[in-house]
């Protein structure tokens, strides 16, 4: 087993990452402050993990809460059916709320627990990799809007993730997918080295190779612990985790969500951010194709929906988060390695980069 640590003072937590970790009772218990837990999954997670996670809590009042499945339901009214369960079951505030599952799960039990009686602690136990790389360490939560994805929410620390990379084995291959965007997102914005890893051992990956598997989710881990020590708010650095995903939250609020996957948008973004970099003169036209084929080597799409227009990505680009002051601020490379976020670019360069011929791009790329 592999034991991070998230540095944020006295709300620091540990990362621990290994094969079988769920059945571990005392990992998991010695972060329960009450003998109140409150496990929140969905009907897709529950039959696969529940039974485990409540074998390692026994001794705990433990009340389940299996949610409905999907990206669509990550709003107010199934937040409300956590509420509904932890006050049926009278939690109180010493209650630790776990959640067991992806990002959908995590963002939506880590706002329940933020709120719910002014806030009650938190367990990650994040079972896709996209939630084990990224969404289960740093403390963002939330929920969709209609408007707009993610636009709801607070930061709010866990008191511990635990990861098990045994859960990736029931994972659906184009999820697993998915996640691996994020995974090549870390060595894009800060370590190039990781890359070079990446492009050797993805076929490792895809074959769910533990080791494999372990080693690139600790090394993501390792960047996201530290930018967000760094930077846990975003008002700096943290933003650079965002490579892929303004362009890429356009592309999930444009085709409604949960028709594509958060991680197939964002490679998508990426794609997007990397031809952008490539027209600023920042990246070479061998380091931008260099990105394009490794996304694709992860099974992931790299051509924008055939009807979305630049006026499209425009409108919801606009809404993003990401844009302060009516600018809007884009993340960028300087090189494969180094990210930049910025609102410092020509108009043109957006323009020509949304109005860019991706499948010749794609071809030209592999050739
Ligand atoms: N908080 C953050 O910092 C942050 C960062 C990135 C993404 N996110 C959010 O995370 C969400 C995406 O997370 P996701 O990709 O994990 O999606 P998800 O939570 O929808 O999970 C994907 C699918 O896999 C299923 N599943 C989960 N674990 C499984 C397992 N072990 N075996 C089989 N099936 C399993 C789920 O039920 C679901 O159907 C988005 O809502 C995104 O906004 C948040
Ligand atoms: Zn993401």
């Amino acid at each position: 087993m592999q034991t991070l640590q998230v540095e944020l003072g006295e709300r620091s937590y540990p990362i621990y990452i290994g094969d079988g970790l769920l059945a571990q009772s005392a990992l998991l218990t010695r972060h329960i402050a009450g003998r109140q837990v409150a496990v929140v999954t969905n009907e897709t997670v529950a039959p696969l993990y529940l039974e485990t996670l409540l074998h390692a809590l026994e001794g705990f009042k433990v009340a389940s809460v299996v949610l409905p499945d999907g990206e669509a339901f990550k709003n107010w009214e199934t937040l409300q059916l956590i509420f509904d369960g932890l006050l049926t079951a009278r939690h109180d505030r010493r209650t630790t709320v776990i959640a067991l599952g992806g990002g959908v799960i995590g963002d939506m039990a880590g706002f329940a627990a933020a709120c719910y009686q002014r806030g009650v602690d938190f367990i990650q136990v994040p079972t896709t990799l996209l939630s084990q790389v990224d969404s289960s360490v740093g403390g963002k939560t939330g929920i969709n809007h209609p408007l707009g994805k993610n636009m709801v929410g607070a930061f709010y620390q866990p008191k511990a993730v635990l990861i098990d990379t045994g859960s990736l084995r029931t994972l659906p291959s184009r999820e697993l997918s998915a996640g691996l965007a994020e995974v090549i997102k870390y060595g894009l914005i800060c370590d190039e080295p990781f890359l070079g890893w990446l492009e050797s051992n993805m076929s490792a990956l895809r074959a769910l190779d533990n080791a494999a598997l372990t080693y690139a989710i600790e090394r993501s881990c390792v960047a996201k612990a530290r930018v967000v020590g760094a930077d846990e708010r975003e008002a700096g650095v943290r933003a650079t985790l965002n490579l892929g995903h303004t362009f890429g939250h356009a592309i999930e609020t444009e085709q409604g969500y949960g028709v594509w996957l958060h991680g197939e948008a964002v490679a998508v973004g990426t794609v997007m951010a990397l031809e952008m970099s490539h027209r600023l003169g920042w990246l070479s036209t061998q380091d931008r194709d260099r990105g394009v084929c490794l996304l694709q080597a992860a099974g992931l799409p790299v051509v924008p929906p055939q009807d979305m227009t630049p006026e499209q990505f425009l409108e919801h680009m606009a809404v993003d988060k990401k844009v302060l002051d009516g600018q809007l601020r884009l993340v960028l490379l300087k090189r494969l390695g180094e990210a930049v976020v910025t609102s410092d670019y020509p108009r043109e360069i957006l323009d020509a980069t949304l109005r860019s011929d991706y499948a010749a791009l794609v071809q030209s790329s592999n050739s």
